[in-house]
């Protein structure tokens, strides 16, 4: 079994953060979100892995991310010149893939269960595909399936007008080598991409079988401002350690699980966990409450922040109480005490509340 990364796509930016960046590289609990794509192939025993990657944000992609050593694992970039689609990526990784079956993982999808269970339902079953679908209250914007009581698969359709379920279809699939034809057979969509899910149409049409399971734990689509706070609290809440690296002075207390990195310090303040900060970053003088990741070289003074997310580089100074904030990179944020009017500086797409 091999597995299959797509971390392609457009590199659009990612709202509200204002960087052009890769969306898959979005750092939750300060890791980005392909590491755990990545962590969880590889705990279901898969080493080999084909990493799809765009001409916009491929280089990011592979210095972020590497040979695949730390994970004990082989990780193989494969360009995709321009973003013609899902199964489009898994047309042009056929060299890589050659006739092995494949999870198929969307680099951008963050989801709570461990994939190991479903590998081994596939290769007993000797299934075509393998779904994974979980109930949404917007399923309008992904691809939905139609299923029969007892679990068949009636339909797959992509982001219809009308949605036949509230079931979505999450972006982890696992494939034999039949997929490849099926893509083969298919033509692009109103949208100019050639679909996966119209690939596994194709195989429900041609009598193969197609076997789905329903996600109870969580899955995040991480877009937003709302939704990568969530995602950062979960992933906080249920796999942050406790990890002391930098130094914590006399006056500060340290409650719950605190992960603190190298270089760091913390300096007459609390921090209260779940919470995980960065390296190089300073926290003077303030109160860090749960649910809050900061990035490296970060600086907070005289604040208060909870459930939130700084990235690297940015100061927080003289703020009373910050709390649901999403901090880009590199952002200062401070009171300044001669001005009573706000004074601000905001990239495209941003949103201030006051
Ligand atoms: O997130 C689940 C949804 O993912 C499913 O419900 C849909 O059925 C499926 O089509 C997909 O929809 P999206 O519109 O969200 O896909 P998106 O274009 O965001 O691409 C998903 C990932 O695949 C992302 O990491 C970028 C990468 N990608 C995308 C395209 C179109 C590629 O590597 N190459 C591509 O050509």
């Amino acid at each position: 079994m091999k597995a299959l990364i797509l971390s392609g796509g457009k590199g659009t930016r990612l709202r509200p953060l204002t960087y052009s960046g890769a969306k898959q590289l979005v750092p939750v609990a300060n890791r980005p979100i392909l590491f755990y794509c990545i962590d969880n192939i590889v705990n279901a025993g898969i080493r080999d892995i084909g990493i799809v990657i765009s001409p916009e944000t491929g280089d990011e992609i592979k210095e972020t991310v590497g040979t695949g050593k730390t994970w004990g694992a082989r990780i193989t970039y494969i360009l995709q010149d321009k973003p013609a689609g899902l199964a489009h990526a898994v047309r042009i990784s056929k060299r890589f893939l050659k006739n092995s079956s494949f999870v198929m993982y969307l680099g951008d999808n963050l989801i709570g269960t461990d994939i190991r269970k479903f590998v081994l339902d596939f290769e007993k079953k000797r299934s075509d595909a393998l779904i994974l679908l979980k109930e949404v209250d917007n399923p309008k914007q992904f691809g939905v399936a139609d299923v029969r009581k007892n679990g068949t698969i009636l339909r797959l359709i992509e982001k219809p007008e009308n949605p036949p379920s509230n079931l979505a279809l999450v972006g982890v699939y696992i494939f034999s080598s039949k997929i490849h034809s099926a893509i083969d057979r298919i033509k692009p969509s109103t949208r100019g991409e050639l679909e996966i899910t119209d690939a596994i149409q194709e195989l429900i049409s041609t009598g193969h079988h197609v076997k789905s399971f329903v996600l109870k734990d969580w899955w995040l689509d991480t877009g937003k401002k709302d939704d990568l706070l969530t995602a950062n609290a979960i992933v906080l809440d249920e796999w942050g350690r406790k990890k002391i690296e930098g130094t914590i002075d006399k006056a500060s207390r340290i409650l719950g699980r605190v992960s603190l990195g190298r270089n760091s310090s913390i300096k007459a303040s609390t921090v209260r966990g779940p919470v995980v900060i960065g390296h190089n970053a300073v926290i003077e003088n303030s109160f860090i409450g749960p649910h809050t990741s900061i990035g490296d070289y970060a600086r907070i003074v005289n604040s208060s922040i909870e459930h939130s997310v700084i990235l690297s580089g940015s100061e927080v100074i003289d703020v009373e109480r910050m709390e649901e904030s999403l901090i880009g990179r590199r952002v200062r944020v401070f009171r300044n005490h001669r001005h009573k009017a706000l004074r601000l500086m905001l990239g495209d797409d941003s949103t201030v509340e006051v």
